[in-house]
């Protein structure tokens, strides 16, 4: 299934794009469907565009027969092999006919069609995105083939009661045997990717809506019964997205029907096929007894996300995959600054960079490096990166910031009105921007083309003599993979200035144009600039980068108070709290030193236990705030590496804090927020829970049988699962033996529930030191633990190896050894998963020389085999060059 055979096959080069040799105007689709067995007949009406024969891909298929304008071919008259079929064909229109064999139950890659759930009461649907729909029958599987579709369904009417494709409904009815169909036209020429179908037994909530040019469409969310009645968040969310996307860039949408349909069996989080979404259902599911206010945040975003698509990926398409950050980047910034707007503006920018530095900034210092547009690629499956999506989202952020409000709109409606229909290029996507606004883009080109943070350092400079700060930017990109040699950027950096009372200082910047202001933009795009400011009464703190107007590392020498005088006042929410993350990492390296009490943390906890007082700050903020960066992104400051020391380090950074503050303070605090406790998802009560959970975590650094037991008392008590995990987490990692009970209460109470029993096994995957492995094993024996379950298998295996530093990275090297043989097995079953779980050897080389050494010899191993997939050999090869 998964050519294991040629698995260290070609690379694809983005300078290769030749145009498609046939175009598909109209393809008509026949699905007989049964879970072992499913026939596809598929019906092309096939347009030459260039002199070759017809090459349509296939993989996995049983060819059964095929004609061409209604000649059936025999095995002399095609080739068949390596994916394709080629046909020679003499005419310039013809419609070809194939006729394929599947087998959805033994389909585990989750890629093409396949059973969700069990054989008795599971249903089937498809996944097409990247190159899925290969795996359904013959077809140019290639995003700039654009056709109408046609399809029709059959089934058994008992066993697949529900049957749906993407596009309008054409007609349903009965067939002999206690069978029947349904059909469904899409009058939207669409990619191959963008196809899906479901089909089973499936629960419904509906909707009306009116687009505002009027159009009438019932929306409907499907999943299967236990859960249908965890839907309803979601129909919220889709109808907020469809109202935001109408009003914020007049877009509607243009089918009569739109479908959600949920599955637990997925790879990725969702996908965007015309008409007919299809969800993991982490992704979809909200309930207040069993879903955290984190989830449902996820699903309002996701929702969206999805939707958007509509526009920004199925109307406009990608050309090729080298463009997938053209829909993917630009829909993440859809769906940020939808989640900006339904919720805080300033805490959704915290989060979003959090999340950029978390997981894209360390991807793009190793070996997995890459533009987020790559030049190659050998699986493209592995490009759904952190780089595409997250980076991608920035760089479309520079670009609206650049063209304003207004302009960023007009580009926008030019960018959709030119490309409508069509498969776009990024070129296309700047163009349109930049001549909707008469500015050239070009420059940011740059960006897309080469990988890697850029480092921008800043320097500044008083003359209280002459009243002039001068301040130095100087940016560079290091070297990665493939690219030695980096290229300036346009690196936009918005920035003020502050007195150290706080007051913001007027910017007169000599040669600048437009009033003067307190805030303003310079975009440096050369390797140096400098810029000067006039009559500035007194030494200045500068706040640079404000918003994150720029996907950098900012390198400023600030002294701690400095810092402090950002922390406390400056406006910008995110710059405030980026100044607290700064200064808490001065206070964290003083303390790896040995430096207990140092200005920069004497700074950190001082003006923290000063914000804690301050009864206008609001508690998420609070909370934000209050929270030091995690072992992850401190991994980023060291040289070397090694876990458990980064993890020490960290603990007695809270103590600190947590001293600094105050036991008893910390503990009113706490029990404040929870006298006023209750499961209402609205902001406030969200924030206070997120609040809460900080003092919990504080007060466990300083007073952990005291933590504990407050936490035993709110696990007990939880109204929803937000302070239910919480507490199990605190109770969990402070003693794990002491939290058995609970662990235990948990296991039984959400028994039938996959989602919450996700976090079961997520939390003790978490859990850090020197048993953690052993506890992993343990919990890989439980019953309902399965390599057959991406969700289970990211809950317990992706999390133990990315997120839990101390326990994954042993210095004996047992769980990179354990790790690598959960790969193998899981590549036989699902290479995507497989190489999505390697990817948390990316950061080998820079561990501690033990660690190195034993994670060297477990990736060099496997690199060496030839029985892998594409998938995880390229992951492998990548990572251990
Ligand atoms: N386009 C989907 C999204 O909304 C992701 C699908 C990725 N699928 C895959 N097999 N790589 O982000
Ligand atoms: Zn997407």
């Amino acid at each position: 299934m998964n050519d294991r055979a040629d698995a260290a096959t070609s690379v694809i080069h983005l300078v290769d794009y030749r145009a498609p040799a046939w175009h598909v105007e109209h393809v008509e689709l026949d699905f007989d469907l049964g879970i072992d067995r499913t026939d596809v007949v598929a019906k092309l009406d096939l347009r030459r565009m260039a002199n070759e024969p017809l090459r349509l891909n296939g993989e996995g298929l049983e060819l059964l027969s095929v004609s061409v304008d209604g000649r059936q071919l025999g095995p002399n008259d095609y080739i068949l092999g390596n994916g394709t079929l080629e046909i020679a064909i003499d005419v310039d229109r013809c419609v070809v006919e194939t006729r394929v064999g599947l087998r959805p139950a033994e389909n585990t890659a989750l890629e093409g069609l396949y059973l969700s759930g069990s054989r008795d009461t599971g249903f089937l649907l498809t996944q097409c995105e990247a190159e899925g729909f290969r795996h359904i029958t013959f077809f140019p599987d290639r995003p700039d083939v654009l056709s109408k579709y046609t399809v029709t369904l059959r089934a058994d009417r008992e066993r697949f009661p529900v049957l749906l494709a993407g596009g309008n409904p054409d007609g349903e009815g009965e067939l002999e045997g206690g069978r029947h169909w349904a059909r469904f036209v899409d009058p939207h020429p669409k990619p191959s990717y963008l196809f899906a179908l479901v089909a089973g037994r499936l629960a419904r909530i509906s909707q009306d809506y009116t687009t505002a040019d009027g159009r009438p469409v019932a929306l409907h969310i499907w999943a299967e019964a236990d859960v249908i009645d965890r839907c309803h968040y979601a129909m919220d969310s889709l109808v907020r997205s469809m109202r935001w996307d109408e009003e914020t860039y007049g877009r509607n949408y243009d089918l009569d029907v739109f479908h959600v349909v949920a599955t637990h069996d997925f790879n990725m989080g969702a996908m965007e096929n015309k008409g007919l979404n299809i969800f993991n259902a982490k992704y979809l599911l909200a309930d207040a007894d069993s879903g955290t206010d984190d989830e449902y945040r996820h699903v309002e975003a996701v929702v969206a996300h999805e939707y958007f698509h509509n526009w920004s990926g199925n109307r406009v398409t990608c050309r090729d995959w080298f463009q997938l950050s053209l829909k993917e980047g630009l829909t993440v910034f859809r769906e940020q600054s939808f989640s900006a707007d339904m919720n805080s503006a300033p805490l959704k920018r915290i989060e979003d960079v959090a999340l950029l530095r978390r997981a894209q900034f360390p991807e793009d210092a190793g070996p997995l490096s890459h533009p987020v547009r790559p030049a190659e690629y050998s699986e493209i499956n592995n490009f759904y990166t952190a780089t595409v999506y997250e980076k991608g989202s920035e760089l479309v952020r520079m670009l609206a910031g650049r063209l304003g409000k207004d302009g960023f709109r007009r580009g926008m409606d030019l960018y959709f009105e030119r490309n409508d229909g069509d498969a776009a290029t990024i070129e296309d996507f700047l163009s349109a921007l930049g001549e909707a606004n008469d500015i050239d883009l070009t420059p940011y080109l740059a960006w897309y083309g080469q990988a890697g943070t850029p480092r921008l350092s800043a320097s500044g400079q008083y003359d209280a003599d002459a009243r002039r700060y001068t301040l130095k930017l100087r940016q560079r990109t290091p070297a990665g993979p493939g690219q030695a040699e980096k290229r300036s950027l346009p690196i936009p950096v918005k920035l003020a200035l502050f007195a150290t009372d706080g007051r913001m200082l007027p910017l007169k910047l000599r040669d600048g144009t437009g009033p003067v202001d307190t805030e303003l933009t310079v975009v440096i795009d050369q390797a140096e600039a400098t810029y000067v400011f006039d009559d500035v009464d007194v030494a200045p703190v500068p706040s640079l980068l404000r918003g994150f107007s720029a996907p950098v590392i900012l390198e400023f020498d600030y002294a701690p108070d400095e810092l402090a005088v950002l922390l406390q006042h400056d406006v910008d929410g995110f710059n405030r709290w980026e100044a607290g993350q700064q200064l808490a990492a001065l206070a964290y390296d003083d303390l790896r030193d040995g430096k207990q009490d140092s200005a920069a943390v004497t700074a950190w906890t001082g003006a923290l236990a000063t914000l804690f007082g301050n009864e206008a700050i609001d508690d998420a903020l609070l909370a934000e705030l209050l929270t030091p960066p995690g072992e992850i992104e401190l991994v980023e400051r060291q040289a070397e590496r090694d876990p458990d020391r980064i993890r020490a380090t960290r603990k007695s950074l809270l103590a600190a804090l947590a001293s600094r503050i105050g036991a008893s303070k910390l503990r009113q605090r706490y029990q404040s927020l929870h006298a006023r406790t209750t499961g209402a998802l609205d902001a406030q009560s969200q924030a206070a829970r997120q609040l809460k959970r900080r003092m919990l975590d504080l007060i466990a650094a300083v007073d952990e049988s005291d933590a504990r037991t407050l936490a035993l008392a709110q696990y007990n008590e939880a109204p929803g699962m937000t302070d239910r995990l919480a507490a199990l987490t605190i109770l969990a990692t402070t003693s794990t033996d002491g939290a058995a009970a609970s662990i235990a209460h948990f296991r039984e109470r959400y028994a039938d529930n996959a989602l919450a029993l996700d976090k079961w096994f997520a939390v003790q995957a978490q859990l850090p030191g020197d048993d953690a492995l052993a506890r992993v094993q343990a919990l890989e024996r439980d019953a309902t633990f399965t390599l057959r379950n991406p969700n289970r298998v990211q809950a317990l295996i992706g999390l133990f190896a990315r997120a839990n530093p101390t326990g994954f990275h042993r210095a004996d090297g047992a769980a990179y050894r354990w790790l690598a043989e959960r790969l193998v097995t899981l590549d036989g079953l699902n290479p995507q998963v497989a190489a999505r779980v390697a990817t948390a050897f990316n950061g080998w080389k820079r561990l501690e020389p033990v660690r190195r050494e034993a994670a060297h010899a477990v990736v060099a191993e496997l690199a060496g085999r030839s029985d892998l997939s594409r998938d995880l050999t390229d992951i492998l090869g990548r990572v251990a060059l």
